[in-house]
C-alpha cells in the first residue's frame, strides 16, 4: 500500500479513504460528492493538543473551514471549542451541542444588530476596531470583551488570506493600544482576552512566532490586569503538492509554548492559551469526487470536462490554488496532460490546467485531494447547481452526512423563496 497524501491510500488498483473504496462510494451515492474521514480529522485535533503541551490549552476550531455537522460533533466530542464569524455559525454550533462558553465570536465589520444578537446569546465577542469597541461599550457597558490586534506580520499562502500588516482590514493597530484601553475604561469593559490571527497557510514558523511576540509585547499586566487568555489564531499550513514539505507541529508547538510560558512568567499568572486552526484540522481528511463526461481535443489541448465546477470547489479559480487530482478509474494509465474543467459557463472554471495525470476517459472518476477545508464551505449554487452530497467515514464505515437536493426540488425551493 502506497501512502500518497494522508489519508488517501492506494491498494493495488483501488484508491481508498480510511479503507473505503472511493469508486464504490461514487457508485453508491453518485457524484459530485464530498467525503470526509472523521477519524483522520480527530487524529489531527489530538496531534495539535499534544503538540501544544500547555495545561490551559484551548483549540477553537475555525468552522468557516468546514461547517459539516458531523465534523463539528466529532470535534466537540474531543473537547474542541469554536471560532465563529457569523450569527448563523453561532446558531449552528449551539445546535450541535457546543456550550456558549466554548465559542469566541470574531466577525469583521460587525453590525450593531449582530453584536446584540451574539452578545445576548452569552457568547464572548472579539472586537477588531476602535469604533466597534466604542459601539460595544455603549451598548453593553460593564461587559467582558476580547480585543483583536493586527500582528503586524505579513504571512499567509496568498495576499488574499494575509491578515497582518498595512494592507489588511483586520485588527486594532498595536500602536492604538492606549486609545483602546481608554474606550474600555470609559465603558467599564473588562478585557479578558487578546487575539491576533496573522494569516492562513503560514509557511515559516518564525513568522508565526513573530506574530505571537508582537501581540505579547503590548500585553502587560498593568494594561490588562484581568486577562484570562491569549489567542494566536490559526494559519497552520498543510502540504497540497506531493513535493510540499510537512511542518513538524510537535517541534513548532514546543517553541510556541515556550514563548507563551515566558510571557506568563512576566505577566505573573498562568493564562489560557488559545489557537484557532481551521485548515489544519480538516483539509487532508476531505476529498471531492467528480466524474468526467466529455473529453475534447482543442487543437492538441486535451480538455476533460466534469460534472462539477467552481461553484462546488472554487479554490483553484479564486486563489490559483493547487489541489492534487487522482484518476481513480485508471490509476495505471499512461500519463497525459489535461485541462480539467467544470460545467460552469465561464472559461476560468478549471480545477487544474496543464496537469499530467493517467489517461482520462469519458466516464472516469477523479478525486480532488485536500478538499476538507474551504471547499464545501465556500461552495455556491451558481448556475443553479445544488450543493454536492457529503459523506462521512468513521471507523471504516461510510454514511450519508448531508443530502443533496434533486434539481427539481432545488428549483422549487428557489421559486418558493421568491414567493412565486
Ligand atoms: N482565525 C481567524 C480570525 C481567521 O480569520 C481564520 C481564517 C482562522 C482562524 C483559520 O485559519 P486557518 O487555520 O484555516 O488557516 N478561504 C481561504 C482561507 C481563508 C482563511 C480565513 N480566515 C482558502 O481557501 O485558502
Amino acid at each position: 500500500m502506497q501512502n500518497l497524501n494522508a489519508p488517501v491510500t492506494r491498494d493495488h488498483d483501488s484508491y481508498r479513504l480510511h479503507g473505503v473504496d472511493l469508486l464504490s462510494l461514487c457508485a453508491q451515492y453518485g457524484s459530485p460528492l464530498y467525503v470526509y474521514d472523521l477519524d483522520h480529522i480527530v487524529s489531527c485535533y489530538k496531534g495539535l493538543v499534544q503538540a501544544f503541551a500547555w495545561p490551559k490549552l484551548r483549540i477553537h476550531y475555525a468552522m468557516k473551514a468546514n461547517y459539516n455537522l458531523d465534523i463539528l460533533k466529532a470535534l466537540r466530542a474531543e473537547g474542541a471549542r469554536i471560532d465563529a464569524v457569523s450569527p448563523a455559525e453561532v446558531f449552528v454550533v449551539l445546535k450541535a451541542g457546543f456550550p456558549k462558553e466554548d465559542i469566541l465570536y470574531t466577525a469583521n465589520n460587525m453590525t450593531d444588530e449582530e453584536m446584540s444578537l451574539v452578545h445576548n446569546l452569552g457568547v464572548l465577542l472579539n472586537i477588531d476596531s476602535l469604533s466597534g469597541l466604542k459601539r460595544y461599550g455603549e451598548a453593553f457597558p460593564g461587559s467582558n470583551v476580547c480585543l483583536r490586534f493586527n500582528s503586524d506580520v505579513v504571512a499567509g499562502e496568498t495576499e488574499k488570506v494575509q491578515t497582518g500588516g498595512e494592507k489588511t482590514k483586520f485588527g486594532i493597530r498595536l500602536e492604538d493600544v492606549e486609545p483602546a484601553l481608554d474606550i474600555a475604561a470609559r465603558y467599564r469593559l473588562t478585557i479578558v482576552g487578546l487575539h491576533e490571527h496573522t494569516g492562513s497557510g503560514i509557511a515559516e514558523a518564525e513568522q508565526f512566532y513573530q506574530g505571537m511576540k508582537n501581540l505579547l509585547s503590548i500585553g502587560t499586566k498593568e494594561r490588562f490586569p484581568a486577562l484570562r487568555f491569549v489567542d494566536f489564531g490559526g494559519g497552520f499550513k498543510v502540504p497540497y503538492r506531493p513535493e510540499d514539505k510537512r511542518i513538524d507541529y510537535a517541534v513548532f508547538g514546543k517553541k510556541a509554548v515556550e514563548i507563551f510560558a515566558d510571557f506568563c512568567r512576566a505577566y505573573g499568572r498562568e493564562l489560557e492559551l488559545y489557537f484557532e486552526p481551521g485548515r489544519y484540522l480538516v483539509a487532508e481528511g476531505g476529498i471531492f469526487l467528480m466524474q468526467v463526461n466529455t473529453i475534447k481535443d482543442n487543437r492538441g489541448r486535451l480538455i476533460a470536462g466534469t460534472n462539477s465546477g467552481f461553484g462546488h470547489l472554487i479554490r483553484p479559480m479564486l486563489y490559483d490554488a493547487y489541489h492534487h487530482i487522482l484518476n481513480i478509474s485508471n490509476p495505471n494509465g499512461a500519463s497525459r496532460t489535461y485541462d480539467i474543467c467544470g460545467n460552469i459557463c465561464e472559461t476560468g472554471d478549471l480545477f487544474a490546467s496543464d496537469r499530467s495525470i493517467p489517461e482520462i476517459r469519458e466516464g472516469d472518476f477523479l478525486a480532488v485531494l485536500n478538499a476538507g477545508a474551504y471547499c464545501h464551505s465556500m461552495a455556491s449554487v451558481y448556475n443553479l447547481r445544488p450543493l454536492p452530497v457529503e459523506i462521512v467515514i468513521r471507523n471504516g464505515v461510510a454514511s450519508l452526512s448531508r443530502r443533496k437536493a434533486t434539481h427539481e426540488a432545488f428549483a422549487e425551493e428557489i421559486v418558493a423563496s421568491y414567493g412565486g
